[in-house]
């Protein structure tokens, strides 16, 4: 109990001291919003007072992923996601929806009948119709923008430019122009995206725009592009980032970085499996996780002009899908501020 006021302390002096009264929010109001993915964890007193004061929006983690809404046909989940839109909505903060077709945490019940045989593509796409506009509408009031379908292309070259998953074995990529046009149908008013890891890959980031334009061509609503953002101490080179910014806007009218963060490893990408060790964090490791951050925010500033929103994967490592060990974020394990943080928030 004692160490909670103990941690709790110098963040309260700071805050009455006004020394901290601004958050990373808005230090970077003239240039993008700051976001931040939440679970149900991170609804207690002390970390919403964190979240209000460094960002603008909100996306959950797990909450709002097919198989965690709906696990089984009809039977809703609605429970964790609900208390995230809510704490959204009392703060005024708008949400990004994550998300509506993925091939992971998927609603696998859907591509079987009662007796356990698999679907055909009319049966799923009603089904998939269903989810999708139930989820659409219960949000659509606090969600500003949904990652309609993600990570829907292969990592790297094959017979195909699409990921081998159970919907392209059932649907080829046509569940991708589907889940784009029901998506729109449940709410006209939404941002659509297409969302991605090791998007700043150039072969990648190619048979990307190439699917977004010939879905958009086929009618597909799509209006903007999720730069994911799982980078390294090392990885992207900022020429690169760059350059991938670059050619996403010429496909799409909008692009976020949506799951960002900065593992202390050679490791990049948003696949489940990560190496959690990480590199021991000696002050070479801790200087360079340092300037890796500075380097982005300093790109993703110059371009502003299309970069609309920068969202971090997690709000402190003790959060991160990669562990603590990977020190890959702006707050620490035990949610305190790393030097990292100070030299974002003060960047000149
Ligand atoms: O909710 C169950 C719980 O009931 C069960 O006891 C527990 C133990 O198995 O698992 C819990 O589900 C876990 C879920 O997170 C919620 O904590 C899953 O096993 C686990 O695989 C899942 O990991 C999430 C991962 O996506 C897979 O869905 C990570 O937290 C989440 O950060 C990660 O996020 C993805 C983005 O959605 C898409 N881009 C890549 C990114 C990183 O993989």
């Amino acid at each position: 109990m004692m160490r909670k006021y103990l941690v709790a302390l110098p963040m309260a002096l700071l805050m009455v001291s006004g020394a901290w009264a601004q958050g990373l929010k808005d230090a970077y109001k003239d240039y993008f919003r700051m976001g931040v993915a939440l679970s149900g964890r991170n609804m207690t007193p002390e970390q919403e007072d964190i979240i209000t004061r460094e960002f603008n929006s909100v996306t959950c983690e797990n909450a709002m992923k097919p198989g965690s809404l709906q696990p089984a046909e009809g039977r809703w989940n609605w429970r964790e996601a609900d208390r995230i839109a809510n704490f959204c909505r009392e703060h005024g903060i708008k949400m990004r929806g994550h998300c509506l077709v993925w091939h992971n945490q998927f609603a696998d019940w859907m591509f079987y009948d009662a007796q356990g045989k698999p679907v055909d593509k009319k049966l799923f796409y009603k089904r998939l119709k269903k989810h999708i506009r139930t989820v659409v509408k219960r949000y659509k009031d606090v969600v500003y923008c949904w990652d309609v379908v993600n990570e829907a292309i292969a990592d790297g070259p094959g017979d195909t430019p699409f990921r081998k998953s159970k919907l392209y074995e059932l649907c080829a990529d046509e569940f991708i122009l589907k889940a784009f046009k029901f998506a729109r149908q449940a709410d006209p008013k939404a941002l659509l995206f297409y969302n991605d890891y090791n998007e700043v890959n150039p072969h990648k980031c190619e048979r990307i725009c190439q699917m977004i334009l010939d879905m958009k061509k086929r009618g597909a609503p799509i209006d903007g592009m999720g730069m994911q953002g799982h980078y390294n101490i090392h990885y992207p080179a900022m020429n690169e980032l760059s350059e991938a910014i670059e050619k996403y806007a010429r496909v799409v009218d909008h692009i976020q970085i949506t799951e960002l963060d900065v593992r202390a490893n050679m490791q990049h990408g948003g696949d489940l499996n990560v190496d959690k060790k990480g590199e021991a964090i000696t002050p070479e490791v801790k200087s360079k996780f340092e300037q890796q951050y500075v380097n982005l925010f300093r790109t993703l500033r110059q371009h502003s002009d299309k970069i609309e929103v920068v969202t971090f994967w997690n709000l402190t490592d003790r959060d991160s899908w990669l562990g603590a060990d990977n020190y890959p974020l702006l707050f620490d394990k035990n949610r305190q501020p790393k030097e990292a943080y100070h030299k974002v928030l003060n960047l000149e």
